[in-house]
Protein backbone atom coordinates (compact mmCIF):
# COMPACT_ATOMS: atom_id res chain seq x y z
CA UNK A 1 0.00 0.00 0.00
CA UNK A 2 1.12 3.10 -0.77
CA UNK A 3 1.61 5.69 2.51
CA UNK A 4 2.61 9.07 1.09
CA UNK A 5 3.28 10.36 4.30
CA UNK A 6 5.78 12.72 4.16
CA UNK A 7 5.21 15.98 2.51
CA UNK A 8 8.37 17.59 1.02
CA UNK A 9 7.97 20.39 -1.29
CA UNK A 10 11.29 21.42 -3.64
CA UNK A 11 12.37 25.49 -3.96
CA UNK A 12 14.09 25.90 -6.98
CA UNK A 13 15.89 29.08 -6.26
CA UNK A 14 17.57 30.44 -9.23
CA UNK A 15 14.92 32.89 -11.96
CA UNK A 16 17.82 33.43 -14.20
CA UNK A 17 17.29 32.74 -18.14
CA UNK A 18 19.36 29.53 -19.47
CA UNK A 19 19.73 28.20 -15.36
CA UNK A 20 21.04 25.22 -15.05
CA UNK A 21 19.71 25.13 -11.68
CA UNK A 22 16.75 23.77 -13.32
CA UNK A 23 17.97 20.76 -14.79
CA UNK A 24 18.86 19.83 -11.19
CA UNK A 25 15.44 20.39 -9.63
CA UNK A 26 13.72 18.74 -12.21
CA UNK A 27 15.83 15.35 -11.95
CA UNK A 28 15.34 15.54 -8.07
CA UNK A 29 11.97 16.14 -7.90
CA UNK A 30 11.31 13.14 -9.74
CA UNK A 31 13.91 10.58 -7.80
CA UNK A 32 11.31 11.94 -4.98
CA UNK A 33 8.36 11.18 -6.82
CA UNK A 34 9.72 7.60 -7.25
CA UNK A 35 9.89 7.54 -3.74
CA UNK A 36 6.36 5.87 -1.94
CA UNK A 37 6.27 7.66 0.95
CA UNK A 38 7.22 11.39 -0.47
CA UNK A 39 4.74 13.67 -1.72
CA UNK A 40 6.23 16.46 -2.99
CA UNK A 41 5.45 19.83 -5.44
CA UNK A 42 7.93 21.98 -7.01
CA UNK A 43 8.41 25.84 -6.17
CA UNK A 44 9.97 27.93 -8.83
CA UNK A 45 11.01 31.81 -7.34
CA UNK A 46 10.67 32.86 -11.03
CA UNK A 47 6.45 31.95 -9.74
CA UNK A 48 6.38 34.83 -7.26
CA UNK A 49 5.87 37.72 -8.40
CA UNK A 50 7.13 39.60 -5.88
CA UNK A 51 6.59 43.07 -4.57
CA UNK A 52 9.71 46.23 -5.43
CA UNK A 53 7.14 48.00 -2.38
CA UNK A 54 6.72 45.54 0.36
CA UNK A 55 8.59 42.59 1.74
CA UNK A 56 8.39 39.54 4.29
CA UNK A 57 5.83 37.72 6.56
CA UNK A 58 3.08 40.79 6.23
CA UNK A 59 2.89 39.87 2.28
CA UNK A 60 2.48 36.04 2.37
CA UNK A 61 -1.10 36.31 2.08
CA UNK A 62 -0.39 36.59 -1.36
CA UNK A 63 1.41 33.74 -1.80
CA UNK A 64 -1.02 31.26 -0.47
CA UNK A 65 -0.14 28.26 -2.49
CA UNK A 66 3.78 28.51 -1.07
CA UNK A 67 2.49 29.78 2.64
CA UNK A 68 -0.11 26.77 2.87
CA UNK A 69 2.66 24.04 1.41
CA UNK A 70 5.08 25.46 3.94
CA UNK A 71 2.33 25.11 7.26
CA UNK A 72 1.31 21.36 5.86
CA UNK A 73 4.98 20.46 5.07
CA UNK A 74 7.39 17.84 7.19
CA UNK A 75 10.50 19.67 5.50
CA UNK A 76 11.81 21.17 2.50
CA UNK A 77 14.59 20.65 -0.75
CA UNK A 78 16.48 24.35 -1.31
CA UNK A 79 18.08 23.35 -5.02
CA UNK A 80 20.47 26.16 -5.29
CA UNK A 81 23.23 27.62 -7.43
CA UNK A 82 25.88 29.61 -6.46
CA UNK A 83 26.52 33.34 -7.23
CA UNK A 84 29.54 34.74 -5.69
CA UNK A 85 29.93 32.36 -2.79
CA UNK A 86 26.28 33.03 -1.59
CA UNK A 87 22.44 32.24 -2.48
CA UNK A 88 20.01 34.20 -4.97
CA UNK A 89 18.55 37.14 -3.55
CA UNK A 90 15.22 36.18 -5.30
CA UNK A 91 15.50 32.50 -2.78
CA UNK A 92 16.07 34.48 0.14
CA UNK A 93 13.09 36.96 -0.72
CA UNK A 94 10.81 34.07 -1.11
CA UNK A 95 11.76 32.35 2.14
CA UNK A 96 11.49 35.29 3.79
CA UNK A 97 7.72 35.58 3.45
CA UNK A 98 7.40 32.64 6.11
CA UNK A 99 8.49 32.44 9.41
CA UNK A 100 6.66 30.03 11.81
CA UNK A 101 5.68 27.52 9.12
CA UNK A 102 9.24 26.69 9.12
CA UNK A 103 9.49 26.42 12.75
CA UNK A 104 11.49 22.72 13.75
CA UNK A 105 10.97 21.34 10.11
CA UNK A 106 13.83 19.84 7.78
CA UNK A 107 15.64 21.15 5.61
CA UNK A 108 18.57 19.90 2.64
CA UNK A 109 19.95 20.97 0.10
CA UNK A 110 20.97 20.49 -3.48
CA UNK A 111 23.89 23.40 -4.40
CA UNK A 112 24.90 23.62 -8.32
CA UNK A 113 27.87 25.02 -9.50
CA UNK A 114 29.71 25.77 -12.23
CA UNK A 115 32.96 25.17 -10.74
CA UNK A 116 34.59 22.31 -9.50
CA UNK A 117 33.30 22.92 -5.80
CA UNK A 118 30.09 22.03 -7.02
CA UNK A 119 28.44 25.23 -4.58
CA UNK A 120 29.59 23.66 -1.52
CA UNK A 121 29.62 27.81 -0.42
CA UNK A 122 26.38 28.49 -0.73
CA UNK A 123 25.28 25.69 1.27
CA UNK A 124 27.55 27.09 4.25
CA UNK A 125 26.20 30.36 3.49
CA UNK A 126 22.56 28.98 4.00
CA UNK A 127 23.04 27.33 7.10
CA UNK A 128 23.15 30.32 9.48
CA UNK A 129 20.22 31.96 7.11
CA UNK A 130 17.80 28.89 7.33
CA UNK A 131 18.87 28.00 11.16
CA UNK A 132 16.99 32.20 11.77
CA UNK A 133 14.36 30.71 9.91
CA UNK A 134 13.67 27.61 12.47
CA UNK A 135 14.80 24.56 9.84
CA UNK A 136 16.85 22.35 10.67
CA UNK A 137 19.44 20.96 8.43
CA UNK A 138 20.53 17.86 7.55
CA UNK A 139 24.36 17.27 6.82
CA UNK A 140 23.95 14.86 3.49
CA UNK A 141 24.44 17.35 0.57
CA UNK A 142 23.72 16.81 -3.01
CA UNK A 143 26.04 18.86 -5.14
CA UNK A 144 26.49 19.38 -8.68
CA UNK A 145 29.88 20.87 -9.46
CA UNK A 146 30.54 21.61 -13.52
CA UNK A 147 26.86 21.25 -13.96
CA UNK A 148 26.99 22.34 -17.45
CA UNK A 149 28.56 18.71 -18.34
CA UNK A 150 26.28 16.98 -15.99
CA UNK A 151 22.87 16.73 -18.20
CA UNK A 152 22.44 16.32 -22.09
CA UNK A 153 20.01 18.36 -23.78
CA UNK A 154 16.90 16.78 -23.32
CA UNK A 155 18.18 17.57 -19.03
CA UNK A 156 18.80 13.71 -18.75
CA UNK A 157 21.53 12.83 -16.28
CA UNK A 158 24.65 12.33 -17.49
CA UNK A 159 26.38 10.29 -14.14
CA UNK A 160 25.03 7.52 -12.71
CA UNK A 161 26.58 7.99 -9.94
CA UNK A 162 23.68 10.58 -8.37
CA UNK A 163 21.12 7.52 -8.77
CA UNK A 164 23.03 6.62 -5.52
CA UNK A 165 23.66 9.71 -3.98
CA UNK A 166 20.04 10.90 -3.35
CA UNK A 167 19.45 7.59 -1.33
CA UNK A 168 21.21 8.63 1.34
CA UNK A 169 20.09 12.63 0.72
CA UNK A 170 16.62 11.36 0.80
CA UNK A 171 16.71 8.56 3.55
CA UNK A 172 18.13 11.21 5.98
CA UNK A 173 15.81 13.93 4.60
CA UNK A 174 12.97 11.62 5.56
CA UNK A 175 13.96 10.77 8.99
CA UNK A 176 14.56 13.92 10.01
CA UNK A 177 11.44 14.90 8.54
CA UNK A 178 9.59 11.85 10.25
CA UNK A 179 11.91 12.84 14.09
CA UNK A 180 10.41 16.19 13.92
CA UNK A 181 7.07 15.58 12.90
CA UNK A 182 6.66 13.42 16.08
CA UNK A 183 8.58 15.83 18.26
CA UNK A 184 6.09 18.75 17.10
CA UNK A 185 2.88 16.64 17.01
CA UNK A 186 3.86 15.08 21.11
CA UNK A 187 6.25 16.59 22.95
CA UNK A 188 4.61 20.30 24.50
CA UNK A 189 6.93 23.14 23.41
CA UNK A 190 6.06 27.08 23.10
CA UNK A 191 7.13 26.88 19.33
CA UNK A 192 3.35 24.36 18.63
CA UNK A 193 0.94 25.06 20.09
C1 LIG B 1 26.01 36.22 -10.46
C2 LIG B 1 26.68 34.88 -10.60
C3 LIG B 1 27.66 34.53 -9.71
C4 LIG B 1 28.28 33.27 -9.78
N1 LIG B 1 29.20 32.90 -8.85
C5 LIG B 1 29.71 31.65 -8.86
C6 LIG B 1 30.53 31.20 -7.81
O1 LIG B 1 30.77 31.89 -6.84
N2 LIG B 1 31.03 29.94 -7.86
C7 LIG B 1 30.72 29.10 -8.92
O2 LIG B 1 31.17 27.95 -8.93
N3 LIG B 1 29.93 29.51 -9.93
C8 LIG B 1 29.40 30.75 -9.91
N4 LIG B 1 28.54 31.15 -10.92
C9 LIG B 1 28.23 30.23 -11.99
C10 LIG B 1 27.05 29.33 -11.61
O3 LIG B 1 27.53 28.35 -10.74
C11 LIG B 1 26.47 28.73 -12.89
O4 LIG B 1 25.60 29.69 -13.46
C12 LIG B 1 25.80 27.39 -12.72
O5 LIG B 1 25.31 27.01 -13.98
C13 LIG B 1 24.69 27.28 -11.70
O6 LIG B 1 23.78 28.35 -11.75
P1 LIG B 1 22.49 28.47 -12.73
O7 LIG B 1 21.37 27.62 -12.19
O8 LIG B 1 22.18 29.90 -12.72
O9 LIG B 1 22.89 27.98 -14.11
C14 LIG B 1 27.93 32.38 -10.84
C15 LIG B 1 26.92 32.77 -11.74
C16 LIG B 1 26.28 33.99 -11.62
C17 LIG B 1 25.17 34.35 -12.57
Amino acid sequence: MSQKNVSLPVLLGTPRKDRQSENVAKWVLGKMNEREEISTHLFDVRDFDLPNDHYGMEIKDQFPEWRDAIIGADGLVIVTPEYNHGYPGVMKSVLDLLLPEYIHKAVAFVSVSAGVWGGTRVIEACVPMVRELGLAVTFSDLNFPQVQNKFDEEGKLLDDAYNRRIVGFLDELVWMSRTLKWGRENLSSKFHE
